[in-house]
């Protein structure tokens, strides 16, 4: 696993700037991490390294085993978290980003494995080895969950405060008077007057229940929070002030997010950081600031053409043609080869492997291979196009005349200002898709 502003192994840095930034990033960031991590009111967990990145997650593999076979929902999925960082991850419906999500703590449905290779570490603690009773002790007290559509969770018969003091209780071992105060204190914090945790969730609305919820998810000082769509359910004014919220606590405590979402101006706005996920696997992550200008893998580019809040002056927003494969039986080699316009006839029998380039960005895609410097390195020709496969359904005049297609990919990427750019980073009118055809 390398991290960002690291090169994956045998992957040379060309830039000298981002090579000497490497070599003095551990300081700063120790000095990051020591300042966030004294804002802890908990002592780090025993077993912890203190000097450990936050969360790093390796070849995180999933299936769910189902009659006559099993799915992959997360496949060799590999990322860090550093403290105080905000990770974004995005995809359709259906990548995986809740089974990842699930997996970092262990709370899969009952046919959900996780593989024997797969590591979660927290603080160096691997938590993927846990037995479930030795991961109780962190689960929620070190790294909690908001989950999809959360605020209808809360235990309707019960009052708020009871609800959240309770793993206070269990997990702190405090007693209930303090729990209670401690309660009304996290409530407070998450803009709801202490006296209101008296309410039943059926007396608050539905914004005031999602901030109970993140009161909830907050109750132990955890480590890391992960937001499962945590605004989805909610209308566009609720939304911002939730969003608002996360952004404050994030300020005010060090907050470490993770942060799962579809709406791309939730993590332009939110994270630091985001991870593009197709069926099941990374297809591109990085800094946002970067990938959101400069979006290296066709997914990422046609996932933000497809998206309407991020340019905000396009007319017509691009459509990924197709579906996400069934992933009882996904496609081989590259699994978004069938509705690619830039498929090559290597992406359908190879799978990409991740590179990571000097300005930290990782990317799965043959178009930038192992010791590339984060240009594409051909532009396909009809000739080179793989055909769609028939399963997707797509035929074979689905995205028109390829080149279109190409062109469309291409304006829908806005070049980025040249301060963010070097040389051979990113689609600039220097490094075009056309110049090295
Ligand atoms: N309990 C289960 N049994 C079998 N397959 C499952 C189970 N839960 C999820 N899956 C499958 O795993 C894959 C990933 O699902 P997941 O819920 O993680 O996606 P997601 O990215 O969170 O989607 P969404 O954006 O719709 O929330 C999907 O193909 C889904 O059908
Ligand atoms: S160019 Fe090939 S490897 Fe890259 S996304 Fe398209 S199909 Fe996948
Ligand atoms: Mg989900």
């Amino acid at each position: 696993m390398t991290e960002p502003g690291q090169p994956a192994t045998g992957q040379p840095i060309h830039d000298a700037a981002a090579e000497a930034a490497a070599v003095a990033a551990p300081a700063a960031a120790l000095d990051a991490q020591a300042l966030i991590r004294g804002r802890r009111q908990w002592p780090l967990p025993k077993q912890a390294d203190p000097n450990a990145p936050l969360l790093v997650v390796e070849h995180l593999t999933t299936r769910f085993k189902m009659a006559g076979g099993s799915v992959k929902a997360v496949d060799d999925v590999s990322f860090t978290l550093n403290d105080g960082e905000a990770l974004g991850i995005a995809g359709e419906s259906g990548c995986g980003k809740t089974t990842t999500a699930l997996s970092l703590v262990r709370l899969l449905p009952a046919n959900g494995r996780i593989g024997k290779d797969s590591s979660v570490k927290l603080f160096g603690i691997d938590l993927a080895k846990k037995s479930e009773d030795a991961l109780r002790r962190y689960r929620w007290r070190e790294i909690s969950i908001i989950f999809q559509g959360a605020m209808n969770a809360l235990n309707p018969v019960r009052r708020i405060n009871e609800q959240i003091a309770e793993p206070v209780e269990l997990r702190l071992k405090v007693n209930k008077a303090d729990a209670m105060k401690r309660a009304g204190e996290l409530l407070e914090l998450v803009g709801i007057p202490a006296r209101r945790g008296q309410a039943y969730p059926h007396e608050l609305s539905g914004g005031m229940r999602q901030r109970a919820m993140i009161a909830m998810a907050l109750a132990c000082d955890p480590a890391v929070v992960i937001g499962d769509e945590p605004t989805t359910a909610l209308d566009v004014m609720v939304q911002a002030q939730i969003l608002e919220l996360l952004e404050r606590l994030r300020r005010e405590l060090g907050l470490s997010l993770i942060l799962i979402t579809h709406d791309l101006s939730v993590i332009a706005e939110t994270c630091d950081r985001v991870m593009i996920m197709y069926a099941g696997k990374v297809a591109e992550e990085g800094a946002v600031s970067v990938i959101f200008r400069t979006p290296r893998h066709p997914y990422t580019q046609k996932l933000i053409g497809a998206f309407p809040n991020i340019h905000a002056d396009r007319r017509t927003l691009d459509v990924i043609p197709g579906s996400p494969p069934d992933l009882r039986d996904p496609p081989p080699g590259c699994r978004f080869h069938p509705r690619c316009p830039f498929a090559m006839a290597v992406c359908s029998v190879e799978v990409p492997p991740e590179v990571t380039f000097a300005d930290g960005v990782r990317v799965a895609c043959h178009l930038y291979p192992g010791g590339s410097d984060g240009v594409p390195v051909t532009r396909p020709t009809k000739d080179a196009l793989v055909q769609p496969a028939a399963d997707t359904g797509l035929g074979a005049g689905a995205f028109g005349d390829r080149d279109e297609a190409i062109d469309e990919l291409e304006a829908a990427v806005d070049p980025a200002p040249s301060h963010l750019l070097t040389p051979g980073h990113g689609l600039t009118d220097d490094h075009s898709l056309d110049e090295i055809q």
